[in-house]
């Protein structure tokens, strides 16, 4: 089983999923460590009560955002970690994190990348009245949001939807689009050739 940190900022739900299908005895990977960058980031109690090792990296305890990075990094290889999850992470990351771990470091993202990178995505697909909006688990490169994709789940935007209501429904498909990405990845089903995933990136539909 790979060795995965989950990386976390606030309430954790993704990363309780990637726990609750690690738990799986055939699951192709295990939690060795949660870190939070907040102290309020309520995914620690959660990990905590699952029984995952917690450790907290402030990022204000850190003059800028490579040392930051450093200090989380060494966490991540102190606990013997072979993939990093990042799982509603809230920090923009250095090129010196993204090619530390370049290949080993998955994210999941609230749209249908490469539409609508950054912050605000729900509000913004429902500004455009997109049909359909989703979610996606990719790779991380150095500039925000970008990198080869693992898969992805996309959901009919509803009359009637607002941003709480379609995140709602598109955080349910994250619940179920990050384990099977993880475990496709960290099964080899899918590998980085360089700017590209070869196999057959996961898809998953949900209304
Ligand atoms: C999720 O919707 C995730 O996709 C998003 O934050 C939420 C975290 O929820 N991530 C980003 O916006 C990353 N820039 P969670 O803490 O309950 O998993």
């Amino acid at each position: 089983r790979k060795r995965v940190a989950i990386v976390i900022s606030g309430g954790g739900s993704n990363m309780a999923a990637l726990l609750a299908a690690m738990a799986a005895p055939d699951y192709p990977a295990a939690c060795v460590l949660v870190a939070a960058n907040r102290p309020e980031a309520g995914g620690l109690a959660k990990a905590r009560a699952a029984g995952a090792p917690t450790v907290l990296v402030d990022h204000r305890d850190h003059a800028d955002r490579e040392r930051f990075e450093r200090a989380l990094s060494a966490e991540i290889e102190a606990a013997g970690a072979e993939l990093v999850c990042l799982a509603g992470f809230m920090r923009l990351l250095t090129p010196w994190f993204t090619a530390r771990w370049r290949d080993r470091l998955l994210n999941i993202h609230p749209a249908l990348l490469p539409s609508y990178r950054g912050l605000d995505t729900h509000a913004r697909a429902l500004a455009d009245g997109v049909a359909i909006h989703g979610c996606t688990v990719h790779l991380v490169r150095d500039a925000t949001d970008t990198g080869p994709i693992l898969g992805q789940a996309a959901s009919p935007v509803l009359a009637g939807d607002d941003a709480a209501r379609l995140a709602a429904r598109v955080l349910a498909l994250e619940h179920r689009l990050y384990p099977a990405a993880l475990a496709a990845y960290a099964a080899g089903r899918l590998r980085a050739v360089g700017e590209r995933v070869e196999g057959q990136p996961i898809a998953l539909w949900g209304g």
